[in-house]
């Protein structure tokens, strides 16, 4: 049973196996990643179903520019049709978009599809998706850094770096889960994982939906946080 006075607040979701499940139809990538918007959407609801709060997804990473141009084209043009098609799908159902990374190589109609779309739902607080976007937990760190040294700060403290984080109108990650086997972090939040709990089923992304979502849920229930104390 899911217990719902210990559902995480946020969960982070490396949405991993995109490829493989097309490769695995004899289908070129692109229509992996076409069916992982689908997933997309059905998860947020799912997570919106459950009362997370927040829920980070890693859709683009600053290493995913070694990719094809061809498959970068294809996942820009999916995230333009899901903002500008689907830009309803936030209002409609009251969820804040948000987006952590370095946006600024991006093309200007996505910047803009997505600044629009963000402002239209700054206001809404019963879910916040943020997505991450030409995003590496080194570079936000890296960003963070150069960021203190222009404001000329002194004493960083743990605190301070957290505030200058992209993340930081967001609380660390309770729960991180990364679909398709692949055990690894692979540059995501590095510095706001430090006590997530983590979780690696072996459901390719474009195959999790709401009863994946639940399960994963079901094993953090089971998780003991310590925090590096004892209980
Ligand atoms: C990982 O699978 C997936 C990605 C790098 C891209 C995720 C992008 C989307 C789901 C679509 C666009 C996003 C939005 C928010 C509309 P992989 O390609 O690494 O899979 P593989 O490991 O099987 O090759």
């Amino acid at each position: 049973m899911l217990s719902f006075s210990k559902i995480p607040n946020h969960i982070g979701i490396i949405m991993d196996g995109n490829g493989r499940w097309a490769t695995k139809r004899g289908l070129p990538r692109y229509f992996g990643h076409k069916a992982g918007v689908k997933a997309i959407k059905r998860t947020i609801l799912a997570c919106q179903k459950f009362g997370i709060k927040y829920c980070t997804l890693f859709a683009f990473s600053t290493e995913n520019w070694k990719r094809s141009k061809e498959e970068i084209d294809g996942i820009f043009s999916l995230l333009r049709d899901y903002l500008a098609v689907e830009n309803n799908f936030f209002t409609k159902n009251k969820i804040k978009l948000n987006t952590i990374g370095d946006l600024s190589p991006f093309p200007d109609d996505l910047q803009n599809a997505l600044k629009s779309t963000i402002e239209k739902t700054k206001n809404y607080d019963n879910l916040i998706v943020t997505i991450a976007l030409n995003y590496g937990g080194r570079d936000d760190l890296v960003r963070a850094f150069n960021k203190m040294l222009k404001d000329k700060v002194e004493n960083v403290d743990e605190k301070t770096i957290l505030n200058y984080l992209d993340t930081s109108s967001l609380p660390e990650p309770d729960f991180v889960i990364r679909t398709s086997g692949e055990e690894r972090i692979s540059n995501f939040m590095l510095y706001q994982m430090a006590y997530s709990e983590l979780y690696f089923p072996k459901v390719y992304w474009p195959d999790f939906n709401e009863k994946q979502l639940k399960k994963c849920l079901k094993i953090y229930q089971k998780r003991n946080r310590r925090y590096g104390g004892i209980k």
